[in-house]
């Protein structure tokens, strides 16, 4: 069964990123994998080349794959486009159209990383945590929103936060099922003491809870997630949360890995379909000049291979040449200590293809 990609390399760094990890495709391609890719474009790109962020050629071909690679959207050349085009619309529209409600984000630390952290080494070396996102409801979708002029005269924005049972139950099982597979313990972050949307959201994660007894269930708040991360992260082992909240905590999370440079994540529908991409965004200061680290997008296509392909093999050979390459001293500018050598975007893709084997 051959394995049909899309890549869509985006803006700024995407496109370079990339290009790293189709060299690791090309690899595993020489050595008889039936894998099969073409590109398409996304964001920013996609308004240059066809005026939408999401166009119809990208949507087909979308649909077509069984598995998309995406680089990463956005930046300031497209700031000033009107909403509807904006780069970011475009990547709310495929997740949204291709329903990849549960997103993976998993936080570790490579222990020849562990100095590279803003936090002090103990808070942090032999973190392993996983945070699950859902991706296509919450307020980032909720209807309605826009402007309008209130009852006291005054102009404001408004956007709507809303769950509905199937949508916060079926994140709920992807959770409980991946808790399982880890050390058996999920914590829900919700803000129960004042929103609505969140006291329904506990209501089902605890029904649901009654499926995985050997499961144990804990909730936290927001805010007070946010500051435990810091605190002592080491005590998560499964996050689930909702969009907005997912969006924020994921970031705070990449930090204590030492670099946002370093985290894959993917996102997956019903049926293991998935899209897959690094957690950082286009670094439009760096694009172009050969910086970039492509570890988080070549350990995405590690992801890709586990979930949608079931091929944990492939997976377990690139987190292990990435590994590798890290304890030969290879270092991009972002995970580099004062005084360390640092490469390029190309040389670091070329050191893990080798690493391969
Ligand atoms: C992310 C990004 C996106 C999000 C933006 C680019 C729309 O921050 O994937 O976390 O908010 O979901
Ligand atoms: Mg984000």
């Amino acid at each position: 069964m051959s394995m049909k990609i899309l890549i869509l390399p985006g803006d700024y760094i995407g496109p370079e990123i990339l290009a790293e990890a189709v060299k690791v495709l090309d690899a595993f391609k020489a050595q008889g994998e039936p894998l099969e890719w073409r590109f398409a474009h996304l964001g920013g790109a996609a308004v240059d080349a066809e005026g939408h962020p999401y166009p119809p050629s990208t949507k087909q071909a979308a649909h077509a794959a069984d598995a998309i690679l995406l680089g990463s959207v956005g930046g300031p050349k497209y700031d000033a486009l009107p909403r509807e085009l904006r780069p970011e619309r475009g990547l709310l529209a495929v997740r949204k159209d291709l329903n990849l409600f549960a997103n993976l984000r998993p936080a570790r630390v490579f222990d020849e990383l562990a100095d590279s952290s803003s936090l002090k080494k103990e808070v942090i070396a032999g973190l392993d945590i996983l945070i699950l996102r859902e991706l296509t409801g919450d307020i980032y979708f909720g209807q309605p929103r826009g402007r309008r002029v209130n009852a006291e005269g005054h102009d404001e924005g408004f956007d709507t936060m809303h769950y509905s049972r199937p949508e916060v139950a079926r994140i709920a099982r992807v959770a409980f099922e991946a808790a399982r597979k880890r050390n058996r313990r999920l914590c829900s972050v919700d803000k129960e003491n004042v929103l609505e949307t969140s006291r329904f959201w506990r209501e089902v994660m605890v029904e649901v809870s009654a499926e995985y007894p050997d499961v144990e269930l804990s909730h936290m708040y927001v805010d007070n997630a946010a500051m435990q991360l810091l605190k002592r992260p080491k005590q998560f082992d499964v996050i689930v949360t909702g969009n907005i909240f997912g969006d924020i905590l994921s970031d705070e999370a990449a930090m204590l890995a030492g670099s946002i440079g370093m985290l894959p994540s993917a996102s997956l529908d019903a049926n293991n379909k998935g899209m897959y991409e690094p957690i950082h965004g286009s670094a439009p200061d760096i694009a172009g000049q050969d910086k970039a680290n492509p570890l988080a997008t070549i350990l995405s296509v590690a992801m890709m291979f586990k979930y949608s392909f079931d091929r944990a093999d492939l997976s377990d050979r690139i987190e292990a040449a990435v590994r590798k390459v890290l304890q030969q001293g290879h270092r991009t500018g972002d995970i580099a200590m004062q005084g360390e050598k640092i490469i390029g975007t190309r040389e670091m893709g070329d050191a893990v293809v080798k690493a391969l084997g």
